[in-house]
């Protein structure tokens, strides 16, 4: 075994089983190219420094290079004897350079060493999640541009309440994944720090350079406290947190994309190429898509409390424990991706059912508020418009008519003498959907507005993320 693996402290190799319960191997192997982007602002700052000979840091950076580009080809294999990403690549440089090798690791420790690499890796992540919300943000803004002039019933307690516009309903959707997005920018405000330099835990007696590294690094500021720079996991909770809301959203989305596509609301249909047959019943086409976007949040809310769990009572600085950040956070990384590649594209396949959303608009009395305030109008308080109409719905439901619109002209006359039936006649979904002209409201004009202001934030996002 290499003279890097085992400190001399110890007279015997570890146990096969100790060796096999520290490593981290088999889930840091995806640091590799941040951790050599580090090594190589590491390798620089030494010999800027003069901390180590010149022709060694050479021979180091040309050495890591090899390495980057060994990985990039995929020839380069793990190799488990050596216990995590970070002693792979201080072994295989030795493999390449020989002794020269053991500059690296000066001034430096792998608690500096693994968060620095876990700040790049999310900073190099979180651009492209951001890149790929915009992208679900596009489809959004899409679909509500087709269903503008869509009337369909707005639901309270999942029963009928009032007619909206389906733009409106996605655009809110919209407006869960715009918080999102600004989320996430103000995340990378205290992700973009460099913890390099702080060593184990209380920096290193060599005349090193942290902000120089940092500035190699592109990273926006260096921690106040090395104590904390080597044991924050913050803003990886902060991470983790911020992935959960984002999975409460899309799981809130995916749930109506179930019930929507129901035989029994039959207002979309997922298309072909984003759903599933049985195995057993040949008639069947099901959402599996849309109910594992729905059942993937569950995973994520583990990760969250499993890395809340993990640092809850660690003393300062560094512990091991710290190790069990990584799988919580590549996997949610992971879903997240998944998720946003899939998202996008079933919801541009969409099919809209509007006529069906229609009927559905006019079933279940959802003109009664209306028609209560046009009660009210006429300078009846709103509390008794709405005792009134509750007893002419009632009326109708021990009648069997399914809507005002529905009882015979001579009944209603009879029902409601103060009551024109005209006044029916007005209160149909679109009209009530364009009474509500609030800019946040579901009126034509608003709506055009909201999805017309939506659409210009949108195009001034940069394409790829900000990092
Ligand atoms: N694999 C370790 C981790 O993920 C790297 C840091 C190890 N540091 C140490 N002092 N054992 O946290």
């Amino acid at each position: 075994m290499s003279g890097i693996a085992r400190s001399g402290r110890f007279a015997r190799a570890l146990h096969e089983s100790a060796a096999t319960f520290l490593s981290s191997l088999r889930f840091d192997w995806r640091l590799l190219q941040d951790d050599v982007k580090g090594s190589l602002a590491h390798v620089a700052m030494l010999k800027k420094s003069r901390i180590i000979p010149a022709g060694a840091a050479e021979r180091i950076s040309q050495g890591l290079q090899t390495i980057l580009h060994e990985w990039e080809a995929g020839v380069l294999a793990p190799r488990p004897d050596w216990e995590d990403v970070h002693m792979n690549v201080e072994g295989r440089l030795q493999e390449l350079i020989g002794e020269e090798a053991g500059y690296l690791h000066t001034a430096r420790s792998r608690n500096d060493q693994v968060a620095l690499d876990m700040h790049l890796y999310m900073l190099r992540q979180g651009g492209a999640i951001a890149a790929q919300c915009r992208e679900l943000m596009m489809s959004l803004a899409a679909l509500a541009q087709r269903t503008q002039e869509v009337i369909m019933p707005g639901y309270t307690h999942l029963q009928p309440a009032q007619p909206v516009r389906m733009a409106h309903h996605w655009l809110a959707y919209g407006s869960m994944f715009q918080r999102d997005y600004t989320r996430l920018m103000d995340w990378f405000e205290r992700a973009n720090v460099s913890p390099l330099g702080a060593g184990a835990l209380a920096g290193t007696p060599y005349p090193t350079d942290p902000e120089y590294t940092r500035e190699l690094l592109g990273l926006a500021h260096l921690y106040h406290n090395s104590l904390d720079a080597v044991s924050d996991r913050d803003y990886l909770l902060e991470f983790l947190g911020w992935a959960s809301i984002f999975v409460v959203h899309v799981s809130r989305l995916a749930e109506e994309l179930v019930l929507w596509s129901s035989r029994e609301f039959q207002f979309i249909a997922l298309g072909d190429a984003f759903s599933t047959g049985s195995s057993i019943m040949p008639q069947k086409k099901n959402p599996d898509v849309a109910e594992l976007l729905r059942g993937k949040s569950g995973r994520i809310f583990g990760h969250l409390i499993s890395l809340l769990t993990v640092m809850k009572g660690l003393p300062l600085a560094y512990n091991s424990d710290m190790q069990e950040d990584k799988e919580a956070i590549f996997d949610t990384v992971d879903t997240v991706q998944a998720i946003l590649d899939i998202l996008p594209p079933l919801l541009s396949d969409l099919t809209i059912n509007p006529p069906r959303l229609q009927e559905a608009a006019v079933a279940q009395f959802s003109n009664a508020t209306d028609l209560a305030d046009r009660i009210a109008q006429e300078g009846v308080p709103f509390r008794q418009a709405h005792h009134r109409v509750g007893e002419l719905v009632r009326l109708c439901v021990e009648s069997g008519y399914q809507s005002f619109a529905e009882v015979p002209a001579e009944v209603w006359a009879q029902w409601a003498p103060a009551i024109p039936a005209a006044w029916i006649d007005e209160l149909a979904p679109q009209q009530l959907a364009d009474a509500r002209q609030q800019s946040f409201a579901t009126g034509k004009d608003s709506v055009a507005r909201q999805l017309e202001e939506f659409t210009a934030w949108l195009n001034q996002l940069p394409e790829a993320g900000t990092v």
